[in-house]
Protein backbone atom coordinates (compact mmCIF):
# COMPACT_ATOMS: atom_id res chain seq x y z
CA UNK A 1 0.00 0.00 0.00
CA UNK A 2 1.04 3.82 -0.93
CA UNK A 3 2.07 5.67 2.33
CA UNK A 4 1.17 9.45 2.90
CA UNK A 5 3.92 9.74 5.90
CA UNK A 6 7.53 8.04 5.84
CA UNK A 7 9.43 8.49 8.81
CA UNK A 8 12.68 6.98 8.75
CA UNK A 9 15.22 6.39 11.98
CA UNK A 10 18.84 6.09 12.10
CA UNK A 11 19.92 5.55 15.39
CA UNK A 12 16.54 3.72 16.35
CA UNK A 13 17.75 1.68 18.61
CA UNK A 14 18.60 4.57 20.94
CA UNK A 15 17.23 5.79 24.34
CA UNK A 16 15.93 8.86 22.84
CA UNK A 17 13.57 6.39 19.77
CA UNK A 18 12.85 4.43 22.85
CA UNK A 19 11.81 7.31 25.11
CA UNK A 20 10.80 10.16 23.33
CA UNK A 21 10.23 8.92 19.62
CA UNK A 22 8.12 6.30 19.37
CA UNK A 23 5.51 7.53 22.11
CA UNK A 24 5.30 10.72 20.44
CA UNK A 25 4.55 9.35 17.15
CA UNK A 26 1.94 7.08 18.99
CA UNK A 27 0.15 9.70 20.34
CA UNK A 28 0.15 11.90 17.20
CA UNK A 29 -1.15 8.73 15.33
CA UNK A 30 -4.07 7.91 18.01
CA UNK A 31 -4.80 11.64 17.91
CA UNK A 32 -5.28 10.95 14.03
CA UNK A 33 -2.76 14.07 13.83
CA UNK A 34 -0.93 12.33 11.33
CA UNK A 35 -1.91 10.35 8.18
CA UNK A 36 -3.53 7.12 8.86
CA UNK A 37 -0.93 5.57 5.81
CA UNK A 38 1.73 6.00 8.02
CA UNK A 39 5.15 4.08 7.90
CA UNK A 40 8.09 4.08 10.39
CA UNK A 41 11.36 1.93 9.12
CA UNK A 42 13.97 1.76 12.10
CA UNK A 43 17.34 1.46 10.99
CA UNK A 44 20.17 -0.36 12.95
CA UNK A 45 22.94 -2.32 13.28
CA UNK A 46 21.96 -5.06 15.66
CA UNK A 47 20.91 -8.41 14.20
CA UNK A 48 16.89 -7.97 15.33
CA UNK A 49 13.49 -8.36 13.69
CA UNK A 50 10.84 -5.72 14.39
CA UNK A 51 8.68 -8.19 16.67
CA UNK A 52 12.42 -8.33 19.22
CA UNK A 53 13.09 -4.63 18.32
CA UNK A 54 10.06 -3.49 19.18
CA UNK A 55 10.05 -5.70 22.55
CA UNK A 56 13.51 -4.31 23.00
CA UNK A 57 12.35 -0.74 22.84
CA UNK A 58 9.24 -1.45 25.21
CA UNK A 59 12.20 -2.20 28.01
CA UNK A 60 13.98 0.93 27.65
CA UNK A 61 10.99 3.44 27.14
CA UNK A 62 9.86 5.38 30.43
CA UNK A 63 6.71 3.95 30.29
CA UNK A 64 4.85 0.58 28.19
CA UNK A 65 4.78 1.34 24.56
CA UNK A 66 1.74 0.44 22.14
CA UNK A 67 3.09 -2.48 21.03
CA UNK A 68 -0.03 -3.70 18.85
CA UNK A 69 -0.05 -0.35 17.39
CA UNK A 70 3.62 0.08 16.90
CA UNK A 71 3.99 -3.43 15.09
CA UNK A 72 1.84 -2.15 12.05
CA UNK A 73 3.27 1.27 11.44
CA UNK A 74 7.38 0.00 12.41
CA UNK A 75 9.80 -1.79 9.91
CA UNK A 76 12.95 -3.11 11.58
CA UNK A 77 15.75 -2.85 9.07
CA UNK A 78 18.97 -4.35 10.15
CA UNK A 79 21.85 -2.12 8.15
CA UNK A 80 25.00 -0.35 8.70
CA UNK A 81 24.08 3.52 8.55
CA UNK A 82 27.81 3.90 7.70
CA UNK A 83 28.30 1.56 4.68
CA UNK A 84 26.81 3.11 1.97
CA UNK A 85 26.53 -0.36 0.10
CA UNK A 86 23.75 -1.30 2.62
CA UNK A 87 21.50 1.54 1.31
CA UNK A 88 20.08 -0.55 -1.20
CA UNK A 89 17.85 -2.31 1.49
CA UNK A 90 16.47 0.62 2.78
CA UNK A 91 15.70 2.96 -0.53
CA UNK A 92 14.14 -0.20 -2.49
CA UNK A 93 11.56 -0.51 0.69
CA UNK A 94 11.10 2.93 0.83
CA UNK A 95 10.34 3.75 -2.81
CA UNK A 96 7.83 0.62 -2.90
CA UNK A 97 5.32 2.45 -0.72
CA UNK A 98 6.23 5.70 -1.87
CA UNK A 99 4.30 8.60 -4.34
CA UNK A 100 5.19 11.47 -4.84
CA UNK A 101 3.38 13.04 -2.61
CA UNK A 102 4.72 11.20 -0.13
CA UNK A 103 5.92 13.21 3.49
CA UNK A 104 9.34 11.43 3.96
CA UNK A 105 11.22 12.57 7.01
CA UNK A 106 14.87 11.02 7.42
CA UNK A 107 15.79 11.34 11.41
CA UNK A 108 19.31 11.10 12.68
CA UNK A 109 18.56 9.89 16.26
CA UNK A 110 22.79 9.61 16.80
CA UNK A 111 25.18 11.06 17.87
CA UNK A 112 27.39 14.02 15.37
CA UNK A 113 29.90 12.15 14.77
CA UNK A 114 27.95 10.48 12.83
CA UNK A 115 26.42 13.12 11.11
CA UNK A 116 28.85 13.42 8.06
CA UNK A 117 28.75 9.62 6.86
CA UNK A 118 25.25 9.22 7.14
CA UNK A 119 24.44 12.47 5.40
CA UNK A 120 26.80 11.62 2.65
CA UNK A 121 25.22 8.15 2.59
CA UNK A 122 22.21 9.30 1.94
CA UNK A 123 22.92 11.53 -0.78
CA UNK A 124 24.79 9.10 -2.66
CA UNK A 125 22.40 6.58 -2.64
CA UNK A 126 19.73 9.21 -3.72
CA UNK A 127 17.35 8.50 -0.54
CA UNK A 128 17.54 12.27 -0.40
CA UNK A 129 17.42 14.28 -3.52
CA UNK A 130 18.66 17.88 -2.96
CA UNK A 131 16.09 20.47 -3.37
CA UNK A 132 12.95 17.86 -2.96
CA UNK A 133 10.81 19.72 -0.14
CA UNK A 134 8.92 16.59 0.29
CA UNK A 135 12.21 15.28 1.81
CA UNK A 136 12.97 16.71 4.86
CA UNK A 137 16.77 15.66 7.09
CA UNK A 138 16.04 16.21 11.04
CA UNK A 139 19.28 16.82 12.91
CA UNK A 140 19.48 16.17 17.39
CA UNK A 141 21.84 18.43 19.31
CA UNK A 142 24.56 18.84 19.86
CA UNK A 143 25.00 20.15 16.72
CA UNK A 144 28.88 20.66 16.80
CA UNK A 145 31.10 20.91 19.69
CA UNK A 146 32.22 24.71 19.17
CA UNK A 147 32.11 27.14 16.27
CA UNK A 148 34.53 25.60 13.88
CA UNK A 149 33.36 21.85 14.09
CA UNK A 150 29.77 23.21 14.09
CA UNK A 151 30.44 25.07 10.93
CA UNK A 152 32.18 22.11 9.32
CA UNK A 153 29.07 20.10 9.84
CA UNK A 154 27.29 22.73 8.35
CA UNK A 155 29.06 23.47 5.42
CA UNK A 156 28.80 19.15 4.83
CA UNK A 157 25.28 19.11 4.95
CA UNK A 158 24.79 22.23 2.08
CA UNK A 159 26.90 19.75 0.33
CA UNK A 160 23.89 17.51 0.35
CA UNK A 161 20.61 19.27 1.16
CA UNK A 162 18.81 22.39 1.14
CA UNK A 163 18.59 24.65 3.78
CA UNK A 164 15.07 24.19 3.62
CA UNK A 165 15.49 20.90 4.17
CA UNK A 166 17.29 20.80 7.11
CA UNK A 167 15.65 20.71 10.45
CA UNK A 168 17.88 21.25 13.62
CA UNK A 169 16.44 20.52 16.77
CA UNK A 170 16.74 22.01 20.08
CA UNK A 171 14.04 20.43 22.06
CA UNK A 172 13.44 22.92 24.45
CA UNK A 173 11.81 24.92 21.77
CA UNK A 174 8.93 21.98 21.15
CA UNK A 175 7.97 23.00 25.59
CA UNK A 176 4.85 23.97 26.17
CA UNK A 177 6.02 27.25 27.76
CA UNK A 178 8.90 28.13 25.73
CA UNK A 179 6.48 28.20 22.61
CA UNK A 180 4.39 30.38 25.07
CA UNK A 181 7.10 32.99 25.60
CA UNK A 182 5.98 34.93 22.61
CA UNK A 183 2.14 34.88 23.33
CA UNK A 184 2.92 36.35 26.43
CA UNK A 185 5.34 38.70 25.09
CA UNK A 186 3.61 39.85 22.04
CA UNK A 187 -0.03 38.97 22.60
CA UNK A 188 -1.06 40.89 25.66
CA UNK A 189 -1.30 44.50 25.57
CA UNK A 190 -0.01 45.05 28.80
CA UNK A 191 3.69 44.14 28.78
CA UNK A 192 3.84 45.62 25.29
CA UNK A 193 5.18 49.03 26.27
CA UNK A 194 7.07 48.18 29.08
CA UNK A 195 9.28 45.35 27.61
CA UNK A 196 12.57 47.27 27.29
CA UNK A 197 15.32 48.47 29.84
CA UNK A 198 13.19 51.34 31.12
CA UNK A 199 10.84 49.28 32.91
CA UNK A 200 13.08 45.99 33.31
CA UNK A 201 15.51 45.86 35.95
CA UNK A 202 16.86 42.30 35.23
CA UNK A 203 16.21 39.27 33.69
CA UNK A 204 16.92 35.64 34.88
CA UNK A 205 17.39 32.06 33.00
CA UNK A 206 17.31 29.46 34.96
CA UNK A 207 17.75 25.45 34.32
CA UNK A 208 18.72 23.64 37.70
CA UNK A 209 18.22 19.83 37.81
CA UNK A 210 18.62 17.98 40.63
CA UNK A 211 20.00 14.37 38.89
CA UNK A 212 23.46 14.29 37.86
CA UNK A 213 24.61 12.66 34.55
CA UNK A 214 22.58 9.25 34.55
CA UNK A 215 25.12 7.34 32.59
CA UNK A 216 25.32 9.62 29.69
CA UNK A 217 29.53 9.88 31.03
CA UNK A 218 30.81 9.25 27.02
CA UNK A 219 28.47 12.43 25.72
CA UNK A 220 28.98 14.49 28.78
CA UNK A 221 32.74 14.53 29.76
CA UNK A 222 32.95 16.15 26.20
CA UNK A 223 30.40 18.39 26.40
CA UNK A 224 29.59 19.92 29.92
CA UNK A 225 26.94 22.36 30.91
CA UNK A 226 28.22 25.51 28.56
CA UNK A 227 27.84 23.35 25.71
CA UNK A 228 24.86 21.49 26.76
CA UNK A 229 22.83 23.82 28.29
CA UNK A 230 23.72 26.96 27.25
CA UNK A 231 24.86 26.82 23.50
CA UNK A 232 21.63 25.96 22.94
CA UNK A 233 18.21 25.74 25.19
CA UNK A 234 19.85 29.20 27.13
CA UNK A 235 20.37 31.09 24.28
CA UNK A 236 17.01 30.32 22.78
CA UNK A 237 15.76 31.62 25.68
CA UNK A 238 17.55 34.76 25.88
CA UNK A 239 16.72 35.59 22.56
CA UNK A 240 12.77 34.80 22.80
CA UNK A 241 13.37 37.16 25.73
CA UNK A 242 15.12 40.04 24.40
CA UNK A 243 13.84 39.82 20.87
CA UNK A 244 12.50 42.59 18.74
CA UNK A 245 8.83 42.98 17.40
CA UNK A 246 9.20 40.87 14.49
CA UNK A 247 7.73 41.89 11.13
CA UNK A 248 5.37 38.59 10.95
CA UNK A 249 5.12 35.57 13.50
CA UNK A 250 5.98 33.85 10.37
CA UNK A 251 9.22 30.73 11.06
CA UNK A 252 12.17 33.09 8.92
CA UNK A 253 10.93 36.89 10.25
CA UNK A 254 11.38 35.52 13.99
CA UNK A 255 14.59 33.69 13.64
CA UNK A 256 15.71 37.38 11.96
CA UNK A 257 14.86 39.23 15.25
CA UNK A 258 16.43 36.10 17.46
CA UNK A 259 19.46 36.37 15.58
CA UNK A 260 19.85 40.11 15.92
CA UNK A 261 19.80 39.41 19.63
CA UNK A 262 22.16 37.26 19.39
CA UNK A 263 24.48 38.97 17.66
CA UNK A 264 24.57 42.06 20.38
CA UNK A 265 25.86 39.77 23.32
CA UNK A 266 28.21 40.07 25.37
CA UNK A 267 28.94 38.88 29.34
CA UNK A 268 31.31 39.49 32.21
CA UNK A 269 33.87 37.56 32.73
CA UNK A 270 34.43 38.45 36.26
CA UNK A 271 30.70 37.47 36.79
CA UNK A 272 31.66 33.68 35.64
CA UNK A 273 31.64 30.90 37.65
CA UNK A 274 31.87 27.06 37.18
CA UNK A 275 31.14 24.26 39.25
CA UNK A 276 31.42 20.64 39.48
CA UNK A 277 29.17 18.22 41.66
CA UNK A 278 31.07 16.49 44.58
CA UNK A 279 31.29 12.78 43.36
CA UNK A 280 31.42 13.83 39.61
CA UNK A 281 34.88 12.46 39.41
CA UNK A 282 33.99 9.05 40.71
CA UNK A 283 30.90 8.88 38.50
CA UNK A 284 31.00 5.63 36.29
CA UNK A 285 33.17 6.90 33.06
CA UNK A 286 34.08 10.16 34.06
CA UNK A 287 37.99 10.95 33.76
CA UNK A 288 39.77 10.64 37.12
CA UNK A 289 41.52 14.41 36.38
CA UNK A 290 38.20 15.76 34.28
CA UNK A 291 37.51 19.44 34.28
CA UNK A 292 34.23 19.57 33.05
CA UNK A 293 31.83 21.87 34.65
CA UNK A 294 28.89 20.59 35.72
CA UNK A 295 27.21 24.00 36.60
CA UNK A 296 27.57 27.57 34.94
CA UNK A 297 26.41 31.27 35.92
CA UNK A 298 26.89 34.28 34.40
CA UNK A 299 26.13 37.52 33.96
CA UNK A 300 25.00 38.78 29.90
CA UNK A 301 24.09 41.71 28.59
CA UNK A 302 22.03 42.27 25.15
CA UNK A 303 23.17 45.60 23.93
CA UNK A 304 20.30 46.23 21.79
CA UNK A 305 18.51 49.76 22.46
CA UNK A 306 15.66 47.83 23.79
CA UNK A 307 17.34 46.32 26.27
CA UNK A 308 21.25 47.40 27.00
CA UNK A 309 21.71 47.99 30.32
CA UNK A 310 19.71 44.68 31.49
CA UNK A 311 21.79 42.02 33.13
CA UNK A 312 21.01 38.69 32.53
CA UNK A 313 21.42 36.04 34.96
CA UNK A 314 21.84 32.72 33.13
CA UNK A 315 22.48 29.84 35.69
CA UNK A 316 22.20 25.84 34.97
CA UNK A 317 23.99 22.91 36.60
CA UNK A 318 23.58 19.23 37.47
CA UNK A 319 22.85 17.99 40.83
CA UNK A 320 21.55 20.93 42.70
CA UNK A 321 18.54 21.29 45.65
CA UNK A 322 15.94 20.78 42.84
CA UNK A 323 14.75 19.85 39.52
CA UNK A 324 13.59 23.94 38.26
CA UNK A 325 13.66 25.82 34.99
CA UNK A 326 11.96 29.27 34.72
CA UNK A 327 12.43 32.55 33.74
CA UNK A 328 11.96 35.61 36.09
CA UNK A 329 11.69 39.21 34.52
CA UNK A 330 11.85 41.51 37.15
CA UNK A 331 10.86 44.60 36.83
CA UNK A 332 12.08 48.12 38.19
CA UNK A 333 10.28 50.00 41.70
CA UNK A 334 7.37 51.48 40.89
CA UNK A 335 7.94 55.38 41.37
CA UNK A 336 5.42 55.95 44.27
CA UNK A 337 7.84 53.84 46.25
CA UNK A 338 8.67 56.66 47.95
CA UNK A 339 4.99 57.78 49.04
CA UNK A 340 3.79 54.75 50.38
CA UNK A 341 6.76 54.47 52.60
CA UNK A 342 5.48 50.58 52.69
CA UNK A 343 7.92 47.79 51.62
CA UNK A 344 6.98 47.19 48.65
CA UNK A 345 8.10 44.25 46.17
CA UNK A 346 9.06 44.56 42.82
CA UNK A 347 6.59 43.27 40.23
CA UNK A 348 7.74 40.00 38.87
CA UNK A 349 7.00 37.66 35.78
CA UNK A 350 7.39 33.71 36.11
CA UNK A 351 7.67 31.68 33.13
CA UNK A 352 7.82 28.43 34.62
CA UNK A 353 9.22 25.32 32.07
CA UNK A 354 9.54 22.60 34.46
CA UNK A 355 8.70 20.84 36.21
CA UNK A 356 5.21 22.08 35.91
CA UNK A 357 4.49 24.64 32.99
CA UNK A 358 2.96 28.24 33.72
CA UNK A 359 3.33 31.68 33.98
CA UNK A 360 3.04 33.75 37.98
CA UNK A 361 2.73 37.39 38.03
CA UNK A 362 3.84 38.69 41.50
CA UNK A 363 2.32 41.95 42.78
CA UNK A 364 1.69 43.78 45.55
CA UNK A 365 -1.53 43.60 47.23
CA UNK A 366 -3.18 45.28 50.75
CA UNK A 367 -3.46 42.70 53.56
CA UNK A 368 -7.10 42.01 54.05
CA UNK A 369 -8.12 43.95 56.93
CA UNK A 370 -8.37 47.28 59.50
CA UNK A 371 -4.15 47.87 58.47
CA UNK A 372 -2.84 49.31 55.41
CA UNK A 373 0.08 46.94 55.71
CA UNK A 374 1.51 45.26 52.42
CA UNK A 375 1.18 41.54 51.19
CA UNK A 376 3.36 39.84 47.77
CA UNK A 377 0.94 37.83 46.28
CA UNK A 378 1.59 35.65 42.93
CA UNK A 379 -1.46 35.57 40.05
CA UNK A 380 -0.45 32.15 38.87
CA UNK A 381 -1.46 30.04 35.97
CA UNK A 382 -0.50 26.14 36.35
CA UNK A 383 -0.99 24.85 32.29
CA UNK A 384 -1.15 21.35 33.44
CA UNK A 385 -3.42 21.84 36.07
CA UNK A 386 -5.75 23.15 33.23
CA UNK A 387 -4.86 20.49 30.66
CA UNK A 388 -3.27 17.87 32.01
CA UNK A 389 -4.81 15.25 29.69
CA UNK A 390 -3.67 17.09 26.48
CA UNK A 391 -0.71 18.29 27.55
CA UNK A 392 1.76 17.33 24.84
CA UNK A 393 5.29 16.77 24.60
CA UNK A 394 8.36 18.76 23.36
CA UNK A 395 8.94 15.89 20.90
CA UNK A 396 5.08 15.37 19.70
CA UNK A 397 4.88 19.18 18.68
CA UNK A 398 8.55 18.95 17.08
CA UNK A 399 7.28 15.78 14.79
CA UNK A 400 4.06 17.46 13.99
CA UNK A 401 5.93 20.54 12.61
CA UNK A 402 8.22 18.35 10.60
CA UNK A 403 4.96 16.44 8.92
CA UNK A 404 3.71 20.12 8.17
CA UNK A 405 7.02 21.62 6.74
CA UNK A 406 6.62 24.19 9.62
CA UNK A 407 9.82 25.56 10.77
CA UNK A 408 9.55 28.09 13.40
CA UNK A 409 10.66 25.77 16.27
CA UNK A 410 14.04 24.58 14.67
CA UNK A 411 17.07 26.21 14.91
CA UNK A 412 18.44 28.32 11.81
CA UNK A 413 22.31 28.22 11.02
CA UNK A 414 23.02 32.02 11.71
CA UNK A 415 20.99 30.97 15.10
CA UNK A 416 23.75 28.41 15.72
CA UNK A 417 26.29 30.11 14.57
CA UNK A 418 26.58 32.89 16.64
CA UNK A 419 25.42 31.39 20.09
CA UNK A 420 28.53 29.22 19.52
CA UNK A 421 30.55 32.25 18.90
CA UNK A 422 29.54 33.45 22.02
CA UNK A 423 29.99 29.94 23.68
CA UNK A 424 33.41 29.95 22.45
CA UNK A 425 34.25 33.49 23.68
CA UNK A 426 33.43 32.35 27.65
CA UNK A 427 35.17 28.98 27.13
CA UNK A 428 38.27 30.88 26.31
CA UNK A 429 38.48 32.33 30.09
CA UNK A 430 39.48 29.32 32.39
CA UNK A 431 37.61 29.54 36.11
CA UNK A 432 39.30 27.24 38.74
CA UNK A 433 36.45 24.85 39.39
CA UNK A 434 34.27 25.29 42.36
CA UNK A 435 33.20 22.12 43.86
CA UNK A 436 29.42 21.59 45.11
CA UNK A 437 27.40 19.85 47.40
CA UNK A 438 24.24 21.85 46.30
CA UNK A 439 23.09 25.48 45.77
CA UNK A 440 23.78 26.32 49.53
CA UNK A 441 27.52 26.93 48.23
CA UNK A 442 27.04 28.62 44.78
CA UNK A 443 24.38 31.25 45.73
CA UNK A 444 26.65 32.85 48.31
CA UNK A 445 29.40 33.40 45.69
CA UNK A 446 26.74 34.51 43.07
CA UNK A 447 25.83 37.04 45.79
CA UNK A 448 29.43 38.33 45.98
CA UNK A 449 29.94 39.43 42.11
CA UNK A 450 26.43 40.22 41.67
CA UNK A 451 24.37 41.03 44.80
CA UNK A 452 21.58 38.90 43.16
CA UNK A 453 20.32 35.58 44.84
CA UNK A 454 19.73 32.72 42.32
CA UNK A 455 17.81 30.14 45.37
N1 LIG B 1 18.04 10.68 24.76
C1 LIG B 1 17.53 11.90 24.73
O1 LIG B 1 16.54 12.18 25.39
C2 LIG B 1 18.16 12.98 23.87
C3 LIG B 1 17.69 14.30 24.01
C4 LIG B 1 18.24 15.29 23.18
C5 LIG B 1 19.22 14.98 22.27
N2 LIG B 1 19.68 13.70 22.17
C6 LIG B 1 20.69 13.41 21.16
O2 LIG B 1 20.20 12.45 20.24
C7 LIG B 1 21.24 11.58 19.80
C8 LIG B 1 20.86 10.14 20.12
O3 LIG B 1 20.66 10.05 21.53
P1 LIG B 1 20.36 8.68 22.29
O4 LIG B 1 20.12 9.04 23.69
O5 LIG B 1 19.33 7.88 21.57
O6 LIG B 1 21.79 7.94 22.17
P2 LIG B 1 22.09 6.40 22.36
O7 LIG B 1 21.10 5.78 23.31
O8 LIG B 1 23.53 6.31 22.68
O9 LIG B 1 21.81 5.78 20.91
C9 LIG B 1 22.62 6.09 19.82
C10 LIG B 1 22.15 5.35 18.58
O10 LIG B 1 23.16 5.48 17.59
C11 LIG B 1 23.55 4.18 17.15
N3 LIG B 1 24.98 4.17 16.85
C12 LIG B 1 25.99 4.62 17.64
N4 LIG B 1 27.17 4.43 17.02
C13 LIG B 1 26.89 3.84 15.83
C14 LIG B 1 27.70 3.39 14.73
N5 LIG B 1 29.02 3.54 14.74
N6 LIG B 1 27.07 2.84 13.69
C15 LIG B 1 25.73 2.70 13.65
N7 LIG B 1 24.90 3.12 14.65
C16 LIG B 1 25.50 3.69 15.72
C17 LIG B 1 23.25 3.27 18.31
O11 LIG B 1 23.18 1.95 17.83
P3 LIG B 1 23.51 0.69 18.81
O12 LIG B 1 22.30 0.55 19.66
O13 LIG B 1 23.69 -0.42 17.87
O14 LIG B 1 24.75 1.07 19.57
C18 LIG B 1 21.93 3.86 18.79
O15 LIG B 1 20.88 3.42 17.97
C19 LIG B 1 22.50 12.06 20.53
O16 LIG B 1 23.20 12.94 19.71
C20 LIG B 1 21.95 12.80 21.74
O17 LIG B 1 22.85 13.78 22.22
C21 LIG B 1 19.17 12.70 22.94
Amino acid sequence: MKQDLILTIFGSTGDLTARKLLPAITKLYKQKKIPNRTMIYALGRRDYTTEVYLNQMNEQAFKPLDLKLLSRLVTYVNMDITKVSDYDLIKNQIDSVKQESTRQLFYLAIGPDLFPIVSKNISDSDLVEIGNLNQSIIFEKPFGYDLASAKSINEMLWNYFDEKQIYRIDHYLGKEMIQNIMMVRFANRIFEDVWHNRTIKNVKIIAKEDEGILGRAGYYDQSGALRDMVQSHLMQIMSLIAMDVPLSYFSEDVKDEKVKVLHHLSFDADSLILGQYQGYLDEKGIHEDSKTETFVFFKASVNTPRFKGVPFYLMTGKKLDKKESLIIVEFEETSEQRKWNLPLSTNKLYIKIAPVDGVGLVLNSKVPGLTDDVETVELEYCIACNSYKNLSEAYEKLLLDCTQNHKTLFTRWDEIESSWHFIDQIKKHQKTLVQYASMDDLDPLIREKTGESMQ
